[in-house]
């Protein structure tokens, strides 16, 4: 198993909980490296060609409205089947089926709301990294 990296990002709604700390945390437990960092407030055209993918569905316009909506904080975390293991530890898109213990159990609010986000591949994490962060932007440990 190779290292990989992911793209993560801690939504409006839960940093309006005061939950970076928090779920930094559960990164860290989890044996993820936080390799990268920044907050930011996205704008509407930031948002919508990070979810350029999703343009045209029903709930386009809402999932801008709401990623636009409050300060985000952007990471890229680095472990062993990263994407795979990270997926896992946000739980399913719709909290509703999030399983116990996942990040959206304990902080999504809805399938909007859901709290987090993460790469689905490894080729989407390559994209979604570089839409946030130049090479020099990201960190690997040293030792
Ligand atoms: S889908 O249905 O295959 O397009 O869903 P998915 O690839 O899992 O990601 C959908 C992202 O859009 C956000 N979102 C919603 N999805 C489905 N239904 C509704 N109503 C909805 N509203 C917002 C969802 O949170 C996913 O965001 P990310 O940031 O990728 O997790």
């Amino acid at each position: 198993m190779s290292i990989e990296r992911t793209f993560s990002i801690l939504k409006p709604n839960a940093v309006a909980k005061n939950a970076i700390g928090s779920i930094y945390s559960r990164f860290e437990n989890a044996g993820f490296t936080i390799v990268a960092a920044k907050m930011l407030h996205l704008t509407r055209e930031q948002a919508a060609g990070f979810y350029a993918e999703h343009d045209g569905k029903p709930f386009f316009n809402g999932l801008l409205d709401f990623m636009t909506s409050g300060p985000v904080v952007v990471q890229v975390l680095e472990s062993e089947n990263a994407v795979q293991r990270y997926r896992d530890l946000m739980g399913a898109t719709n909290p509703a089926n999030a399983l116990a213990g996942t990040l959206r159990a304990d902080y999504a609010d809805s399938m909007t709301e859901n709290a987090v986000h993460g790469s689905d591949s490894t080729a989407s994490a390559a994209r979604e990294i570089a839409y946030f962060f130049s090479d020099n932007e990201v960190c690997p440990r040293t030792r």
